[in-house]
Parts: C-alpha cells; sequence; structure tokens
C-alpha cells in the first residue's frame, strides 16, 4: 500500500489477529517495525514472517498495563530507528458475563488493557510522534465501542472509552496545530482468536462462546481488515469502520437511538444461548 515506505510504525498485540496482519501489510509496505505483545511465541512468529518478507523489525516482549515498562519502551524505540511516526494501540482482551455475576478485578481487568493499555501506548508515544513531524496514533475500538450488548459491559465501557479518548485528542491536535493525525477503528467481527483467548464468568462456557462468534460473529479476515484500517490511515480518517456487519449495524444504531437496546438484547438473548 502507498505512503508507508520508510515510515517506523508501531504496534502492540502483534503476535496474533488484527496486530500481525496490520504489522505484516505495514511491512509489505515499506515500513519499520517495532512489534510487541505478552505472547512471546506468537510474537516470534510474527517477527519470522517480517524478516521473511525483509521488513526491518524490533521485536519486544510488552505488556500495555504496564506503564513505566512502555514509557521506557517507546524510547528505546526511538533511539532504535530514530524516529517514531505510527502507534497501533491494538492489544486488547475480551471477557464475558453480567454486571450481576462479574467481580470487580475481572471489569478491572478489561479496562487495565483494553482502555489503560491505549492510554499508556498513545501518552508514551506521543512526544516522540509529535518529533517526527508527521505523526499518526491508531487506537483500536470495536464496534462495541458504538453501541453495547448484554454480556459485555466491560469490554463496551472500556472500548466507548477508547473512542471518547481518541476522539479528544483528535480534536485536540487539530485544534492546535500539531503533526499528528488520529483514527479511532471500529472493527465489526474479525476472524482472530479474541474469543477463544477470552475470559467469561464461572458458569459460562467459554469453549461454546468463543464458538459461536467463530461461527455466527466473526465475517472479517485478519488481513482484509488490516487493509481497510491502513487505507483510513493513508487518508487520515477521523473513524474507520471495518466489515460490512459494522458498517450496517452504525447506520442502523443511528436510525434507531437509544431504541435499539431493546432490540439488540432481544437478538443477543438468541445469540448467546447460556447468556444470563
Ligand atoms: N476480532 C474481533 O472481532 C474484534 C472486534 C472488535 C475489536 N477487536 C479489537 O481488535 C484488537 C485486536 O484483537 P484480535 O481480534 O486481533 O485478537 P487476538 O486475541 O487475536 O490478538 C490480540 C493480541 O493482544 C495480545 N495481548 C493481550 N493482552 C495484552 C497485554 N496486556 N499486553 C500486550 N499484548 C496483549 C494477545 O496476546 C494477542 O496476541 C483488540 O483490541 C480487540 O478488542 C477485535
Amino acid at each position: 500500500m502507498q505512503g508507508f515506505a520508510g515510515k517506523v510504525a508501531v504496534v502492540t498485540g502483534a503476535g496474533s489477529g488484527i496486530g500481525r496482519a496490520l504489522a505484516l501489510e505495514l511491512g509489505r509496505s515499506g515500513a519499520k517495525l517495532a512489534i510487541s505483545d505478552v505472547d512471546v511465541a506468537g510474537l516470534a512468529e510474527t517477527e519470522a514472517l517480517l524478516k521473511s518478507i525483509g521488513a526491518p523489525v524490533k521485536a519486544d516482549r510488552l505488556d500495555v498495563t504496564e506503564r513505566e515498562a512502555f514509557l521506557i519502551y517507546a524510547d528505546e524505540v526511538k533511539e532504535h530507528f530514530g524516529v517514531v511516526h505510527q502507534i497501533y494501540n491494538n492489544a486488547g482482551i475480551a471477557f464475558t458475563g453480567d454486571v450481576e455475576v462479574m467481580g470487580f478485578k475481572d471489569i478491572e481487568r478489561v479496562m487495565d488493557v483494553d482502555f489503560w493499555g491505549v492510554v499508556n501506548g498513545t501518552k508514551a508515544f506521543l512526544p516522540h510522534l509529535l518529533e517526527s513531524g508527521d505523526g499518526h496514533v491508531i487506537n483500536v475500538s470495536s464496534l462495541f465501542g458504538i453501541f453495547a450488548v448484554p454480556g459485555q459491559s466491560a469490554y463496551n465501557a472500556a472500548k466507548f472509552a477508547v473512542r471518547g479518548f481518541t476522539e479528544a485528542l483528535r480534536q485536540e491536535m487539530i485544534t492546535k496545530k500539531r503533526p499528528v493525525a488520529v483514527t479511532t477503528v471500529h472493527p465489526g467481527g474479525i476472524k482472530t482468536a479474541i474469543a477463544r483467548n477470552a475470559g467469561s464468568v464461572e458458569d459460562l462456557d467459554a469453549a461454546d462462546l468463543a464458538a459461536q462468534f467463530d461461527k455466527k460473529l466473526a465475517r472479517t479476515s485478519p488481513e482484509r481488515a488490516a487493509e481497510i484500517i491502513l487505507e483510513a490511515v493513508r487518508k487520515k480518517k477521523a473513524r474507520v469502520l471495518v466489515g460490512a456487519d459494522a458498517k450496517s449495524l452504525d447506520v442502523l444504531v443511528r436510525i434507531l437511538g437509544s431504541n435499539y437496546q431493546s432490540i439488540f438484547s432481544r437478538v443477543m438473548g438468541m445469540l448467546v444461548k447460556n447468556g444470563h
């Protein structure tokens, strides 16, 4: 893809799914990659794939919830490549369970990874992106950052928070005429390991939930998702909806207003067989 040659791009959660596909598409487009993940085996596979296509790559184990480590990592990436242009705050986890039965710890864990991980990455890299004179923050929210569904309150909260944080940042950069573009990404169902890696409250069958996600909801390949995201990054779009499901449900929710909640809760009740 045009527009990425020579750019230094940072991708978190690059050991799987959308993160790996983004890193590979960026590598194929001539970017230099700083990739990270907590899953070192998955990360090593992505690193090997990048090396096989000749893309310069720095791979590190990084937990996005560890703020101090993230700040040090940002400086190391800058030192390694001399400049940093883009960060894709992509690492994320899912968790299913009703508010009634979820523990505080379950909710905090999702917020720590999915929201605070994005804040940590944005804040750690923003000075370097500004210094580059041509920076870009790309934060991965979700279709669940546009509407809520039963059983996803923690994930919904984190992804709505990512959207609010990122949309405010974009406006700050525009208002202050700062050289950093900002894009919020809202994927629909993407065929990745997210549901298989997800947690759930004890009395739900996690394997069954994952099988239902894989069978009924995951429609777009991670490779196609990466192409759609990078096309939007190239055009410096404010928001990118990934997949036909994301596009159509976004329109539907805007038409229905808050009435979407009564309709979606009935549909989700049918989809999530074991839902509480
Ligand atoms: N797959 C979907 O349908 C979908 C839909 C909407 C949004 N998303 C979002 O897309 C992003 C990527 O998800 P995916 O679908 O590729 O899932 P995935 O599970 O395939 O990949 C997520 C990666 O993040 C890593 N990760 C998890 N916790 C981490 C941490 N604390 N620090 C660093 N890395 C960590 C995992 O090890 C994994 O490699 C996530 O933010 C997810 O919420 C996915």
